[in-house]
Order: C-alpha cells, then sequence, then structure tokens
C-alpha cells in the first residue's frame, strides 16, 4: 500500500473528477489522491496529466491508505445508485473524524438521508453542489457545501483555495447543515432553467419581430452583455447565436432540433417549491416549455390549430429591441426573487440558517447563472436581511419602475402575434399577482365554502366563517 502522502482525494475520473482532481492539484500544499472503479480511467488520467503529480489508487483500500488523516475525499460520480455504492464502500474503509464530500448532483433530501446515516458512523459527510460545469471544475467552480461545521473547519480553506474568486472573494460559504448545500444548488439550477428560457424567449421575439438574423441577434447580445444584463448566459448565447453550421453553412441554431433535455434539477426545483408553496412560477413555466419542446407528436397534431392573422413586424426594431431587454430584465428579477422565496422556505422547512446575501455572493463567479446583478441582491439582503420578497427592495422597485411598461408591451405583442413566452408573461402575471390589492382569491374562497363548506375568513371581523349558500344541499 502507498503511504499517507495526499491531503485530499477524489474518487471518479469522468470529466468533472478529473478536472476537480486537477484544480486541486494545481493548488499549493495539495497532493491529491484519486480512484476511479474501473481502474483504466484512473491510469489513463495520470498517464495524461504526470505534472498533476496523483497518488493514484487502483482499490478502495489502498486509497483510503493513501489519504492523510482526518481523511477527506470528493466523490464526483453519478448522482443515485452509484453515490449510494461509493459511500458505503468508504465508510467501510474512513474512521471516525474523516470526511466524506458528495461533490455530485445529488437531490437535497438523498443529503440529508445519507448525512444521517454517515453521521451515525462518526464519520463527516458533506454534501456540496459544484456548479460551472466542467470548465468551472477544471478553473474555479461555484461551490455549496452543506453538512456541519466541523467539517467545515477542515473542509473550508481546500474549498476556497480552488473556488472561483470574485473582488478577491472565493465563491464558497458554508451555506447550512446536512443538505443545505444541494438544496440551494438545486434552487440555483432552477433559476438558470428561467434565465436561459428567458433568453431564449427574447432571442425568439427578436428574430420574429424584427426578422434579424441569428448573427444580427448575436451582436445584440453581446451588446446587451456590457450592461446590467452583464451574465455568463448571455456572454455565451451571443456565442452560440454567431455560430454556423460548418456542413450547411446555416446558422447552427437553425439545424439544431428544437427540443430541450434535462437532467432533472429544474424538475427538483418545482416539485420542491409546490410542496413548499412557495410560487416559482417562471422556473415552473421554463421547465414546462422544456418538456412541451420534447413533445413532437403533439407539436405536428397541434401544427393547424389556428393563430392570429397576418406577419408579426413590429414597426420600431429598435425600440421594439431595447423593450426586450427591459423584459427580460424584469422578469430575471422575478426568476431571482421567487428562487430566493423558495430558498428561505426551505431554511425555515428544514432548520437551515441560509445567508441569503452571502449565497448570492457565491454565484458571483464560476456557476453558470453568474451575473453582474447578483451585487445587488448580495446589497439588498444586507441591507434588510429579513427581506420579504426581493423583488420589494428599494433597488429592485426602481428596476421594475423602469421596466414594467416596456415588459407589457413584449407580452402584448408575443400575445398578440402567438409567440409563445410562458416566462416573460407568467413572471409578469406573478408580478402583478403581488401588487394587487385584492385577489380574486376571496371568489374562491366563495365557491370553496360553496361546495365544501370550507369556511372563510372576513376583512371587517376575526373568526371563520360559513355561508348557508341558496344552493346549500
Ligand atoms: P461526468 O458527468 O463527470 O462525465 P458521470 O456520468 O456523472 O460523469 O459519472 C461517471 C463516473 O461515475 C465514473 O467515474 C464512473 O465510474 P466508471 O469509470 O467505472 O464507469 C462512476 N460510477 C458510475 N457508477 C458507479 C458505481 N456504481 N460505483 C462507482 N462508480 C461509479
Amino acid at each position: 500500500m502507498s503511504e499517507a502522502q495526499a491531503n485530499i482525494g477524489v474518487i471518479g475520473m469522468a470529466v468533472m473528477g478529473s478536472n476537480l482532481a486537477r484544480n486541486l492539484a494545481s493548488r499549493d500544499g495539495n497532493t491529491v489522491a484519486i480512484f476511479n472503479r474501473s481502474a483504466e480511467k484512473t491510469r489513463a488520467v495520470t498517464a495524461e496529466f504526470p505534472d498533476a503529480g496523483f497518488v493514484a489508487s487502483e482499490t478502495i483500500e489502498e486509497f483510503a491508505a493513501s489519504l492523510q488523516k482526518p481523511r477527506t475525499a470528493i466523490i464526483m460520480v453519478q448522482a443515485g445508485r452509484a453515490t449510494d455504492a461509493v459511500i458505503t464502500q468508504l465508510t467501510e474503509v474512513f474512521e471516525p473524524g474523516d470526511i466524506i464530500v458528495d461533490g455530485g448532483n445529488a437531490l437535497f433530501t438523498d443529503t440529508i438521508r445519507r448525512e444521517a446515516a454517515v453521521r451515525a458512523t462518526g464519520i463527516n459527510f458533506v454534501g456540496a453542489g459544484i456548479s460551472g460545469g466542467e470548465e468551472g471544475a477544471l478553473l474555479g467552480p461555484s461551490i455549496m457545501p452543506g453538512g456541519s461545521a466541523e467539517a467545515w473547519e477542515t473542509l473550508g480553506p481546500i474549498l476556497k483555495s480552488i473556488a472561483a474568486v470574485v473582488d478577491g472573494e472565493p465563491c464558497v460559504t458554508h451555506v447550512g447543515t446536512d443538505g443545505a448545500g444541494h438544496f440551494v444548488k438545486m434552487i440555483h439550477n432552477g433559476i438558470e432553467y428561467a434565465d436561459m428560457q428567458l433568453i431564449a424567449e427574447a432571442y425568439d421575439l427578436i428574430r420574429r419581430g424584427t426578422g434579424k438574423t441569428p448573427a444580427e441577434i448575436a451582436d445584440i447580445f453581446a451588446e446587451w452583455n456590457t450592461g446590467e444584463l452583464e451574465s455568463y448566459l448571455i456572454e455565451i448565447t451571443a456565442e452560440v447565436l454567431k455560430q454556423v453550421d460548418p456542413q450547411t453553412g446555416a446558422p447552427l441554431v437553425d439545424v439544431i432540433l428544437d427540443q430541450a433535455g434535462s437532467k432533472g434539477t429544474g424538475v427538483w426545483t418545482v416539485q420542491t417549491a409546490l410542496d413548499l408553496g412557495i410560487p416559482v412560477s417562471g422556473i415552473a413555466e421554463a421547465v414546462f416549455a422544456r418538456s412541451l419542446s420534447s413533445k413532437p407528436a403533439q407539436r405536428a397534431a397541434s401544427s393547424a390549430l389556428p393563430g392570429p392573422d397576418g406577419d408579426f413586424v413590429v414597426a420600431d426594431a429598435d425600440a421594439f429591441v431595447e423593450d426586450v431587454r427591459l423584459a427580460l430584465y424584469a422578469s430575471k428579477v422575478i426568476a431571482y426573487s421567487q428562487g430566493f422565496d423558495a430558498i428561505v422556505a426551505g431554511a425555515e422547512q428544514y432548520g437551515w440558517d441560509i445567508k441569503k446575501g452571502e449565497i448570492a455572493k457565491i454565484w458571483r463567479g464560476g456557476c453558470i447563472i453568474r451575473a453582474r446583478f447578483l451585487n445587488r441582491i448580495t446589497e439588498a439582503y444586507a441591507e434588510d436581511p429579513a427581506l420579504v420578497a426581493l423583488v420589494t427592495a428599494p433597488f429592485f422597485v426602481d428596476v421594475m419602475a423602469s421596466t414594467q411598461a416596456a415588459w407589457r408591451r413584449v407580452v402584448v405583442a408575443a400575445a398578440e402575434a402567438g409567440i409563445p413566452s410562458p416566462a416573460f408573461s407568467s413572471s409578469l402575471a406573478y408580478y402583478d399577482g403581488l401588487r394587487a390589492e385584492r385577489l380574486p382569491a376571496a371568489l374562491v374562497q366563495g365557491q370553496r365554502d360553496f361546495f365544501g363548506a370550507h369556511t372563510y375568513k372576513r376583512v371587517d371581523q376575526d373568526g371563520t366563517f360559513h355561508t348557508l349558500w341558496s344552493g346549500d344541499r
């Protein structure tokens, strides 16, 4: 067996795992132990990156022996059963005080379960959300670790050394206990779904309303990326729209099949939000839009359904593009506001002390939703940690004041033109729902009392009331 010479280990040598191991190895003072179920992959990675100085093992026992105590290992294998299998293996060779980190995309309830089971053996278990894809893993991701405060003491400095850095601050913080990290990573992915859908709707509206080419729209996104909307997703959208298909010479976006896939984290976000009773309508519409896109039979059968007459051509293309930019900004604020509402509700439900401002901070770099305006979110929560809805912070009220008229024009134009804009329009409906002094929920309560004697409350008296409706049976 090899000597205990590594201070950190990584299990799983697929793309994310090997990149994270290389990132760790590139930081001063780290010696990285590596292990993969199939040894060929471990050998291949060791051979491909000799400078990393990896300490490679072909058995889990050897891997454990190669780690200094307390041992720390980051699991980077497929979420689900593979993760459980590796945790079981590790608990057999690790000792109390050691730390197992799951850096995969686990469902937070699995992390809560695993943390409790591993903790019972005296070993620490940390579920850590890692965002940023392949490049982030290699160069600096945004990391959202849960788990105990003791584990964070050992793990914190290591994670800080490999995370993305913005304004001198590493994009990692101890999010909360047990599944808090994976919960926040899940919400991050939900917001990412909404943001991507909003950008896609903006592109579609501009293209169909102005007739601009994808390359021209790429320039618009590149321009937007110099202002309030500056973000990784806007930046890569410009790149995607610019791309030409080498086989046909057509814009690549026109030859890509228009059926969006997913790995399920958006669905988890919406399912969780439904359970928590939090309207994350922007995220939900983004998930539904992907589902609808992936129903070719229904779409084909519906192509003859009537739509509006005439072509959609806007009178003033520049003004329309600016309206769409403002609608995108407003809807994006709503998506984040809804995501943070879900974080607040999750923290309350599961007993996590999550600092919202810190979350916005660690999302500023490394991760897919990194964006300039996250600074404003951090400031909003710093000013008022008990903010009941992010969109009501003074800065965002000002954003709404300067965007809402354009947002409405865009939603009207989309509806009249028959262009689907589910995320734009549902975000606007949510916004108006928040604003409304009276909601027709009063009528719903009346209906519920009518058919089910579910009772209602009154605006002018305390207590619970039931009406003997004329139709009472
Ligand atoms: P990525 O997205 O980074 O490319 P992934 O598909 O999430 O990778 O995970 C693949 C990794 O999970 C591989 O390291 C794989 O090991 P093998 O190379 O031996 O296939 C690992 N993995 C999958 N199932 C596993 C299991 N039951 N036990 C251990 N490792 C497993």
